[in-house]
C-alpha cells in the first residue's frame, strides 16, 4: 500500500493551523505539525484527533519563524521524519493593530519575519527534496489585508502583500519541475489573531488618529461577531491540496471571495473609498488642523434634532436615560 501523502503545516498549535492539522489527519494524510511549543501544542492535537503518541501520522516538529536555527533544524526533523513533503502550508502569522504614524519598527520587523523571512527561509530548505520528487504544493495562508492594504494593520497588510508576491513569483519558478502554489485569501474566523489578547496593539486613542480608532474599534468589534469558527477555514485547505495547476489564488470564506471580486471588477481609488466608507474613515481633508469630524451615528442625531418635535425628542431622551440605568442582567432577559 502506499505511504499517505505528508502536509507540513506551521502554526499549528492553535487556531486555523490546528483545525488544518485535525481536518487532514482525520482525512488520512501524514501530518508534520509544525509549532513553537510541541510539548504543549502536542498532546492537545493528539487529544483532537485521537492519535496515539508514537503515531506515525502525526509528528510534532519545533519551529519559530523568528529564529533561524530552530528553522534549520525544522527542515532537517521534516525530512527525517517524511522525506520531502508533499505539501507545505505556511499557516502561522501574528497581527497588529496601529496606524503606521504610532507602530514600533520592532513591530514590523517580527511580522516580516514571521510573515516572509521565515516561511521563505523554510522553503528555500525543503524545496531540493520537493523538487527532486517532482510534485507537490506549496499553500501561503494570506487575508484579505493581502488584496487590498487596510488602514489601521500596515505591517501586517504589508507582510501579506509580500507573501502574495513572493508566492506569485516562486509559482514561476517551480512549476516546470512539478511542482505548484496556491494563496489561500483567507476570510474571517474565530481565532485569538482577531483578539486583542492575539494583537499587538500600538494604537493611541487620544492621539491624532483618536477619531479614526474609535469608529474602526466600534466596526471592528461589531464584525467580529460574524466570524465563523476554525473548522469552516478547512474546507478552503483541503480544495487548495487538491489544486493541481502552477498558480492558484482562492478566496476562503464569503468575505474574502466578495473582497476578490470586487478588487477584480472596481479600480483602485473604488476599493479605496469602498473601504473607507465600511470603515467610517472621514473624508479626505476632513481632519485637516486637528478637527474632529462627526461620526455617522452622531449626524444623525444632529440631523434628528432638527426635523423631530420637541415632544418626540424628549420621549426619546427619556427612553435613552432609563435604558442607561437599566441593569445589565435585564438586557437578555
Ligand atoms: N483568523 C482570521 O480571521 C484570519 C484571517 C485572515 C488570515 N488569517 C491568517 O491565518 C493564519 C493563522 O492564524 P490564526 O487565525 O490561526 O491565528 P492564531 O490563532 O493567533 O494562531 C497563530 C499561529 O501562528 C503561530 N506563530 C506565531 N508566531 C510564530 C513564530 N514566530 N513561529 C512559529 N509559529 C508562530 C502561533 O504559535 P504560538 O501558539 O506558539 O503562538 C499560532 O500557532 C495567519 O497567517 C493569519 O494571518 C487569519
Amino acid at each position: 500500500m502506499a505511504e499517505p501523502r505528508a502536509v507540513v503545516i506551521t502554526g499549528a498549535s492553535r487556531g486555523l493551523g490546528f483545525a488544518s492539522a485535525v481536518r487532514l489527519y482525520g482525512e488520512g494524510w501524514r501530518v508534520v505539525a509544525a509549532m513553537r511549543t510541541p510539548d504543549r501544542g502536542m498532546p492537545l492535537l493528539r487529544e483532537a484527533t485521537g492519535a496515539v503518541e508514537n503515531d506515525g501520522r502525526l509528528i510534532g516538529v519545533q519551529l519559530d519563524l523568528l529564529d533561524p536555527a530552530s528553522i534549520s533544524s525544522a527542515a532537517k526533523a521534516i525530512e527525517e521524519a517524511v522525506g520531502a513533503p508533499f505539501a507545505l502550508v505556511h499557516n502561522a502569522g501574528i497581527s497588529a493593530a496601529g496606524m503606521v504614524e504610532e507602530t514600533d519598527m520592532a513591530l514590523w520587523q517580527n511580522m516580516f519575519a514571521t510573515s516572509v523571512i521565515g516561511p521563505v527561509e523554510l522553503t528555500k530548505a525543503l524545496l531540493p527534496s520537493m523538487r527532486a520528487a517532482g510534485e507537490g504544493r506549496i499553500v501561503l495562508v494570506s487575508s484579505a489585508n493581502g488584496v487590498r492594504g487596510q488602514p489601521g494593520t500596515a505591517p501586517y497588510s504589508a507582510a501579506k502583500g509580500a507573501l502574495e508576491r513572493w508566492g506569485e513569483s516562486m509559482a514561476g519558478e517551480i512549476a516546470p519541475f512539478g511542482l505548484g502554489v496556491t494563496v489561500l485569501v483567507t476570510g474571517m474566523y474565530d481565532t485569538e489573531i482577531i483578539t486583542d489578547a492575539g494583537t499587538t496593539d500600538d494604537r493611541i486613542f487620544d492621539g491624532p488618529y483618536a477619531r479614526i480608532h474609535n469608529t474602526m474599534n466600534t466596526r471592528g468589534r461589531f464584525a467580529i461577531r460574524f466570524a465563523r469558527p476554525p473548522e469552516r477555514f478547512t474546507d478552503g485547505l483541503v480544495k487548495a491540496l487538491q489544486d493541481t495547476g502552477s498558480f492558484r489564488r482562492r478566496g476562503v470564506g464569503l468575505d474574502a471571495s466578495m473582497l476578490l471580486a470586487s478588487s477584480r471588477i472596481l479600480p483602485s481609488i473604488g476599493m479605496h473609498h469602498l473601504s473607507r466608507i465600511a470603515l467610517g474613515i472621514p473624508k479626505q481633508g476632513a481632519m485637516r488642523g486637528g478637527a474632529w469630524p462627526l461620526t455617522t451615528g452622531q449626524k444623525a442625531m444632529v440631523f434628528a434634532t432638527r426635523v423631530l418635535p420637541q415632544p418626540v425628542l424628549q420621549r426619546l431622551a427619556s427612553l435613552a436615560a432609563k435604558r442607561r440605568k437599566a441593569p445589565r442582567g435585564n438586557e437578555g432577559d
